[in-house]
């Protein structure tokens, strides 16, 4: 396996178009979990990780509240832009943690 195939996170057709996916991304010190949002052609990727309290924003692993261009996490209810990671309402005062991707050939990588 190449170095750039090592950072591939997922297929674009894997993350249904309007919903959330969970990606972990492994490290010697245990790695991150990953929210990878898609909105048709475009995915966005944060931090799996509330700013109000810091637990993770899924209701169960890689299950995500998506809604009209916002994702709500599952603890207090915080929502967030998922185009910016903006808090738009709830008990958040930041937004998410955004992380940059690479769409090529139809994968979702880090760059
Ligand atoms: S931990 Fe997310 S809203 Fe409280």
């Amino acid at each position: 396996m190449s170095e750039s195939r090592s950072h591939v996170l997922c297929r674009l057709d894997d993350i249904p178009d309007g919903e959330a996916i969970g990606a972990h991304v492994p490290s010697a010190t245990g790695g991150f979990d990953l929210v990878l949002l898609r909105q048709g052609d475009r995915v966005f990727a944060y931090h799996n990780e509330c700013p109000h309290t810091g637990r993770n924003l899924d209701w169960s692993p890689g299950r995500f509240l998506v809604r009209d261009g916002r994702i709500i996490c599952a603890v207090h209810g915080a929502t967030f832009a998922v185009a910016s990671g903006a808090c738009l309402g709830g008990p958040c005062r930041n937004g998410l943690v955004a992380i940059p991707l690479v769409l090529s050939d139809g994968e979702v990588r880090l760059p």
